[in-house]
């Protein structure tokens, strides 16, 4: 398994880090088959498994119940799972009851969002002995302030701010930093200039790492919207489609279940 010293490795050796989100048991045993670094059990769960607009509902039971079945269909890789929507905004102790959570059901780090207002927090879990994964640019938990989701960093100032809580991250223990949503220059400058990896999500190819979606990765989605940074990688919702057709035709022809998929009695 992958551990966080092997991600300072890999990008001090120019290789690409690699990672997907998962939610359940039967993705995760998917991913535990491939050569994907490592997971993300990610607050937009509450998006791609609950139906929500945006991550703003997930909540620690719900990120502590998703971990745990992404960690039983997990065992070769790092697992990173989300701290939801104010989680880590609450008091100290509310905060270290939720990372609890997380470490408890199988994860091996967490990931929080933005830097301004969680820098001590941050420092206080890593001295803990709990890893943490930062995440600036488009914060999905920050939607409303944001006025949707929506590519950050456009003007100098904001480019500037986002430069400074990277370092601010890194200076506080964070050992990876996501990268959503920010113009490829920004990115570039940005692992360029930090020790700990980067992990892009619509931020170019010149971050040291990239996350995707396992819903958009594999096409399983028919929501209409499909952001520019999204590509999938098989047509998955058409595929399942056609499949739940055929059973449905066959056993509505009689085709299924065959002699093969039924059982001989003496009678
Ligand atoms: O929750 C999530 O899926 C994420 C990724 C988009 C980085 O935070």
């Amino acid at each position: 398994m992958k551990t966080i010293n092997d991600f300072i490795d890999y990008k001090i050796h120019n290789k690409k880090i690699t990672m997907v989100t998962c939610y359940d048991y039967t993705s995760a045993t998917l991913v535990n088959s491939s050569s994907i670094d490592c997971v993300l059990v990610g607050d937009s769960a509450a998006m791609t498994m609950l139906g929500n607009n945006d991550t703003t509902k997930a909540t620690i039971e719900q990120m502590a119940f998703f971990t745990e079945a992404v960690a039983k269909g997990i065992n070769n890789k790092f697992i990173i799972a989300d701290m939801p929507f104010l989680s880590y905004r609450k008091s100290h102790e509310q905060t270290m009851d939720a990372v609890a959570k997380l470490i408890q059901a199988g994860a091996h780090a967490i990931k929080l969002e933005g830097a301004k207002g969680n820098l001590n927090i941050i420092e206080y879990i890593v001295d803990s002995g709990v890893p943490v994964m930062g995440h600036i640019g488009l914060t999905p938990q920050h939607v409303h302030s944001l006025g949707g989701f929506k590519l950050q960093g456009k003007t100098l100032d904001a480019q500037q701010a986002l430069e400074l809580q990277a370092q601010q991250l890194q200076s506080r223990g964070c050992f990876a930093i996501v990268l959503e949503c920010i113009p490829c220059s920004l990115a570039k400058k940005i692992s360029k200039n930090l020790d700990i990896p980067t992990i892009g999500i619509g931020a170019g190819v010149e971050t040291d790492g990239q996350v995707l979606v396992f819903q958009d990765l594999l096409g399983l989605l028919n929501t209409g919207f499909k952001p520019k940074f999204v590509k999938s990688y098989l047509n998955g919702a058409e595929l399942i489609t056609q499949s739940l057709n055929q059973y449905a035709n066959e056993v509505r022809q009689n085709i299924f279940p065959s002699e093969k998929y039924s059982f001989k009695g003496a009678a």
